[in-house]
């Protein structure tokens, strides 16, 4: 873990191109999803970001042969043995909870630590458990760990409440191998789903639907091997977009798919950012001071909560008033104590912070809570006057791959120094 820290000199305007790298949230289902056996996969394009580490660590420990060679990973689950995923890991990292769908299908049994407290909010794992039983799971609680148990899975019709990005990708991964068909409603619609799916359907899955709100999935006996390229992240290119807005500044994406962009382009054009864009890149060019907007966070095709904070230190220096309002996760606002110590003019009132534009923000030392605020931070650093120091960006070093590299190539004045430096 990096105790490093940033700093940053404010107030260049960034321009240049910048390349997107694998998306991370749908890496980490694709890594889960080579438990359901079959062969040898080849993933590609994998970010080099700590959370597919972890997973991959994860992997290895439950008795994976886990070849990794610079953003591409070969992986064979033949010989896994264990199905145990312990305490120590899964509290590193939320997401190692997809392995539980992958490893009761195939094995019939499961038993992985219940993920604990999240800076960004609860996030309880109910919905995933309960489609679990839906399948026929037995499920128990005990000492911190979830066990559960079907010798096999039988399809089924499962309606989330909620459309959890994760707990419908750790149902449609147990579906696979189950008996019959499983139909999921009010599935997840998000890009990394329909990533996930089309892995899996390239391994001999039967998935109809994916990146709808239903999903039907018809059980088959095995899957085999697959190779697969990781879809470009959406949230790291739009960080990127944003970096250009907020520096007033001029920056091309490439490798990115600008579809998964559209709610997020429109609204950097409504406050008055001029973006163009062909098959497979985005350009922004920002030449005046952005106005405000309001913006709402909302599953996809809506704005995602992965740019509610970055989103938020761009209106924080746009001309006039914003409501941000985060309607995913209740505790997402942690960014905004750092903010006003930049000068940001920021009042919580529940789910909704409202920002008052400031002319200009003003370097400070602050400090990151999790890996999206760390980015928002950073945005606020690039559009400060003076001197950023950011801390604790271990946050940051979960989800964007090589980050103050790809920032220096736009002309930021950005290094990543030792904890003691
Ligand atoms: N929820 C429940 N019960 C559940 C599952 C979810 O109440 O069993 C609630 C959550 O508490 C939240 C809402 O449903 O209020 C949506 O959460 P979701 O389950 O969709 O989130 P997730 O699957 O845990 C993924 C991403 C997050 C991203 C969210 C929302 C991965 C590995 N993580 O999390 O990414 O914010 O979807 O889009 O895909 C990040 O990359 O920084 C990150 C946090």
């Amino acid at each position: 873990m990096s105790l490093d820290h940033i700093i940053i000199q404010g107030g260049i305007p960034l321009k240049g191109t910048v390349t997107a790298a694998g998306a991370k949230n749908a890496a980490l289902p694709i890594l889960a999803s080579t438990i359901l056996g079959g062969g040898e996969c080849l993933i590609t394009n994998l970010p080099q970001v700590r959370d597919t580490t972890t997973l991959q660590t994860l992997l290895g420990l439950l008795g994976a042969s886990v070849k990794t060679d610079e953003g591409r990973v070969a992986i064979d689950t033949t010989a896994l043995q264990s199905t145990e995923a312990p305490y120590d890991l899964v509290k590193t990292m939320r997401a190692s909870i997809l392995v539980l769908g992958p490893l009761l299908t195939r094995f019939g049994e499961a038993t992985v630590s219940l993920p604990g407290g999240c800076a960004i909010g609860l996030r309880p794992v109910n919905l995933h458990l309960d489609g679990l039983r839906q399948l026929g799971a037995s499920i128990t609680l005990e000492k911190g760990y979830i066990h559960a148990q079907a010798s096999k899975l039988q399809g089924g019709q499962i309606t989330l409440e909620i459309p959890t990005v994760t707990g419908t990708e750790n149902l449609m991964m147990a579906a696979c191998l189950a008996e019959g068909t499983t139909v999921i409603d009010n599935a997840a619609q998000e890009p990394e789903v329909v990533d996930l799916a089309s892995f899996l359907v390239k391994r001999g899955a039967r998935i109809a639907g994916a990146g709808s709100n239903r999903i039907s999935v018809e059980g088959v006996r095995q899957l085999h091997g697959a190779e697969h390229q990781v879809m470009p992240d959406r949230v790291e290119a739009a960080t990127y977009l944003m970096a250009g807005a907020i520096t007033h500044g001029d920056i091309q994406v490439d490798q990115c798919i600008p579809q998964h962009l559209e709610a997020v382009s429109r609204l950097l054009q409504s406050c008055g950012a001029d973006i163009s864009q062909s098959h497979n890149t985005i350009r922004i060019k920002t030449s005046s001071r952005l106005h405000a907007v309001d913006v709402t966070t909302q599953p996809y095709p809506g704005f995602p909560t992965d740019l509610q904070a970055q989103m938020m230190a761009v209106m924080s220096v746009a001309e006039g008033k914003s409501i941000i309002h985060e309607t995913i996760f209740e505790g997402r606002f942690l960014h905004v104590p750092e903010l006003q110590r930049m000068g940001a003019a920021i009042e919580i009132d529940g789910a909704r912070a409202l920002v008052q534009g400031a002319s200009t923000l003003t370097g400070a030392p602050v400090m990151a809570s999790d890996l999206r605020a760390s980015a928002g931070l950073v945005l606020a650093g690039l559009a400060a006057e003076g001197e950023t120091r950011l801390s604790r960006i271990y946050h940051l070093e979960r989800g964007y791959e090589r980050m103050v590299d790809k920032l220096q190539g736009l002309g930021a004045m950005i290094q990543q120094r030792a904890a003691w430096a």
